[in-house]
């Protein structure tokens, strides 16, 4: 029988058996510990290749199987063969469990508890005076009202002048005028915006003019140094009272909502003949006298009257042929009665805890 070894097995002499059981048990254990301990998958397949590679131990101890007697051969031969298959399996079974834990991590990290309450993103509100100004605007707009703006700097013409308030007229001494040091004022009421409009264009005219104006006052419950007006101004052929009184008890009732009623006091304004204020029945008692209307039922809001034919002549508009009516109410006055709001102060503190309430 010719010898079918390696020239290398054959050079080497034959292999003492017992030492290659003692170099498998060896073998078994440490690659059983290697296994254990790789963490991931490129340990792991450093592993396989230390043991089972093409120059790993196990391939090492098969090649030394030649020069083992053949009687002995079979035995120690198919001791390493089911080594070999073992560590094939037990690495193979320690790569499922690493994919297994690794998925388990990813599933652990991504879990989504969907008992948590939600987070709420922190979102804007509108003021109340803006609120209040867009519900004017609005009820105006439906009515075919035009919203024009004027300058907050204002010159005398058109703040007093124009307005049938000459120098030294008492009416200027109400205003408490706060003057700039060129000799032009910060508009005391819209009023002014009346003047430019009439000097402007030609009857028909129909606007109101939204905006802020200034006063010498302290911040109290119920004053400002800066506020806010509105303005009024109708302007055509036949325009009586009772178009102002109309509109006027109309917008009123619009804006609070309700059937309030409404009164017509007479009074005094330079720029207007005959002059009114408004009273409506108070918004927080209905007229039955409250500690907010000082026991009187009514609250007053606004100033209005036929604009003065001097006021007509003076800004150009042909007063033979028209007449026209005037208002100007204050938008704080409104919106705090509207949103019971108790003191005007809360309208210009920016405390968000007060604004967030008028989404
Ligand atoms: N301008 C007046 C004020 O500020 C209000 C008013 C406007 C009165 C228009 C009559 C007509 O008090």
């Amino acid at each position: 029988m010719s010898d079918q070894r390696s020239p290398e097995a054959r050079a080497a002499g034959p292999a003492d058996p017992q030492d290659l059981h003692r170099q498998a048990a060896t073998l078994e254990q440490d690659a059983a510990a290697a296994v254990a301990a790789a963490a991931d998958k490129k340990a792991l397949e450093a592993v396989r290749v230390r043991f089972l590679g093409k120059k790993g131990t196990l391939t090492g101890l098969l090649k030394q199987m030649g020069r083992v007697p053949a009687a002995e051969r079979r035995v120690i031969g198919g001791r390493i063969n089911t080594l070999k298959q073992q560590l094939q399996e037990t690495i193979e079974a320690r790569r499922g469990a690493i994919d297994r834990a690794r998925l388990r991590r990813a599933m652990a990290d991504e879990v989504v508890d969907v008992t948590l309450p939600g987070r709420r993103r922190p979102g804007g509100s509108l003021h109340p005076l803006t609120h209040a100004f867009r519900r004017i605007e609005d009820i105006f707009g439906a009515a075919g009202y035009e919203v024009v703006s004027g300058p907050e700097i204002e010159d005398d013409h058109h703040n007093f002048e124009a307005l049938n308030i000459p120098a030294h007229h008492p009416a200027r001494a109400m205003h408490d005028t706060l003057y700039l040091d060129n000799g032009l004022l910060l508009r005391t009421h819209t009023s002014p915006v009346q003047i430019r409009v009439m000097a402007e264009r030609s009857p028909p005219i129909r606007i109101i003019c939204p905006g802020r104006v200034y006063r010498k006052d302290e911040l109290d419950a119920s004053h400002s140094p800066m506020f806010h007006q509105v303005e009024g101004l109708v302007v055509d052929e036949g325009v009586a009272f009772a178009d102002l009184k109309g509109t006027v008890v109309d917008f009123v009732r619009r804006f609070f909502e309700r059937d309030l009623g409404v009164r017509f006091r007479p009074s005094y304004f330079p720029f207007t003949e005959p002059s009114a204020e408004v009273d409506v029945q108070c918004v927080h008692c209905g007229g039955a006298g409250c500690g907010a209307c000082g026991r009187t039922g009514w609250t007053e809001v606004m100033g209005c009257g036929m604009v003065h034919r001097n006021v007509l002549e003076m800004a150009g508009v042909d007063a033979e042929r028209n007449t026209g009516f005037a208002f100007g109410f204050g938008v704080d006055r409104f919106a705090t009665l509207f949103f019971g709001i108790d003191n005007m102060r809360h309208l210009f503190d920016n405390d968000l805890r007060f604004l967030g309430q008028f989404a």
